[in-house]
């Protein structure tokens, strides 16, 4: 054991101790041992499906309805591979709707994940945190405002949904007594009470109570960039108008995710932006499913709203979620807090993914989600030619790609991820008329090779299910 330095922590030497390199790469050397078997998808070994289907249907017995898809992780993966306990391998291209940006047992989570288990506690809350969560902090605020922005407070928090409420509430209490929200048509912004209004799906809400009250205006539309920009304006002007005083936050989700891969543009944005601003009305960015997938970190860099933005919160690529904010819009105390800011490991792994993706030169114009998603882009693009009905697009940006199956019918989406996901290509759908398939790639893992294997699928499936129509 080393002996103590006043200059340095017990756990700071713990940390360089020789005998932690050599376990770490032991660990490291175990893992990609097995991982060299899951290199393409496979099917199910028949010896492992009866126990397997078990667990499935136990499962969805005690969560009080089956999984969305019959998938239990073995707890193995190999980047956008990844092991079920069924021993079927499926290619990933969901992500857990975005979550796992490095795919599955990646050296750099697994070794976050070895740092976080030498780390004194399994959580980390508002009352007691790590260094960690300071240097995420410090990155987050840091990276947030490196073309212009002011967002000098970021606050972690556990969910996306909690993000957005914490912006919620920085907005209301700043700009009292305004109490309303507009939102574009057919956003999502979680679902909670509140956001179960903003978000713009009636079946989210069937039952609840009315919270807050949210007026929509519609989205940009690419066919027609200066006429739906001025719609959106002079419905936004009428909204302030017919509520006057009483609109706390213009909330903005930059590409609509859920509603189905719709791109809004900086021209836009920014002439939204300026009568909220005009009018006193918090500017809000959703970047929860955005944030890491376009050609910088923060999507209102890519839609260059640097100097429009008051709140910002992202999530899902970054394991532990946060509302960014600007001096104005500092809460008294008491307003926002909560037990857990997240994981010891996922703040560790916040702070390598977002490092990883800005270190292996992931954002520029040329950057690597953008080259990614021109190739996806690209191969969606022949099978579309060769199969029109059954694939249209594509569409997206960056690490979101995707494309509309049969005329965007939703039982004819749901086939098809189905019937990818048997083959051993995840997908999810998003939107509705026309409802298409999305892809969430895992970017800090993915290669071209998997994009054909993906693009391989998608046009087997396609072709099945074309010749059936
Ligand atoms: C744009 C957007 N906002 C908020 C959320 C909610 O995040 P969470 O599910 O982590 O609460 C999502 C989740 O899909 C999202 O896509």
């Amino acid at each position: 054991m080393s002996n103590h330095n006043e200059t340095t922590t017990f756990a700071q030497q713990l940390r360089s101790d020789p005998r932690l390199s050599q376990a770490k790469q032991l660990i490291l050397d175990a893992v990609a041992d097995y991982q060299q078997h899951i290199v393409n998808v496979r099917p199910a070994r028949p010896e492992l499906e009866l126990a397997y289907q078990q667990m499935l249907d136990a499962f969805g017995e005690i969560r009080g309805g089956s999984l969305y898809f019959p998938y239990l992780a073995s707890g193995l993966g190999n980047g956008p591979f990844v092991e079920l306990a069924d021993g079927s391998v499926k290619l990933d291209m969901i992500t857990g709707i975005g979550v796992h940006g490095y795919g599955h047992s990646h050296p750099l989570l697994v070794e976050a994940g070895i740092d976080a288990a030498l780390s004194d506690t399994v959580m980390q809350g508002n009352l007691q945190q790590g260094a960690e969560s300071f240097e995420l902090v410090k990155l987050l605020t840091a990276t947030a405002n490196e073309s212009g922005a002011h967002l000098n407070h970021c606050f972690l928090s556990t969910s996306g949904a909690m993000a957005n409420e914490n912006s919620l509430k920085m907005a209301f209490q700043k700009n009292q007594p305004a109490n309303r929200v507009v939102a574009f048509s057919h956003c999502f912004a979680g679902r909670t009470l509140a956001l179960s209004q903003v978000t713009d799906k009636p079946g989210n809400r069937v039952g609840l109570p009315d919270t807050i009250a949210v007026d929509y205006i519609p989205f940009y539309r690419a066919d027609d960039p200066a006429g739906s920009t001025e719609s959106a304006v002079n419905h936004l002007k009428w909204q302030i108008k017919r509520h006057p005083g009483k609109i706390a936050a213009l909330w903005m989700e930059l590409v609509l995710g859920e509603g189905g891969y719709y791109l809004g543009s900086p021209e836009f944005f920014q002439a939204l932006s300026s009568v909220a601003r005009e009018n006193q009305i918090a500017v809000i960015a959703d970047e929860v499913q955005t944030f890491g997938r376009t050609s910088r970190l923060f999507a209102f860099q890519h839609f260059e709203l640097d100097q429009h933005v008051d709140l910002v919160t992202i999530g899902k690529i970054s394991q532990v979620c946060a509302t960014l904010y600007t001096d104005d819009y500092k809460p008294k105390p008491g307003l926002i807090s909560q037990t857990f800011t997240g994981s010891s490991w996922a703040i560790i792994a916040a702070n390598a993914i977002i490092r990883g993706l800005i270190d292996q030169g992931h954002f520029g114009k040329e950057g690597r989600n953008m080259q990614l998603h021109a190739y996806f882009q690209a191969g969606l693009q022949r099978i579309s030619e060769r199969l029109p009905q059954a694939v249209a697009g594509p569409y997206g940006i960056g690490g979101m790609v995707a494309f509309t199956p049969f005329k965007g019918e939703l039982e004819k989406a749901k086939e098809m991820v189905n019937r990818m996901y048997h083959a051993g290509l995840m997908s999810f759908i998003a939107g509705s008329d026309p409802v298409r398939i999305r892809f969430l790639m895992p970017l800090g893992s993915v290669e071209e090779r998997h994009i054909d294997l993906a693009c391989q699928i998608i046009e087997q499936i396609a072709e099945e299910m074309n010749a059936e129509a």
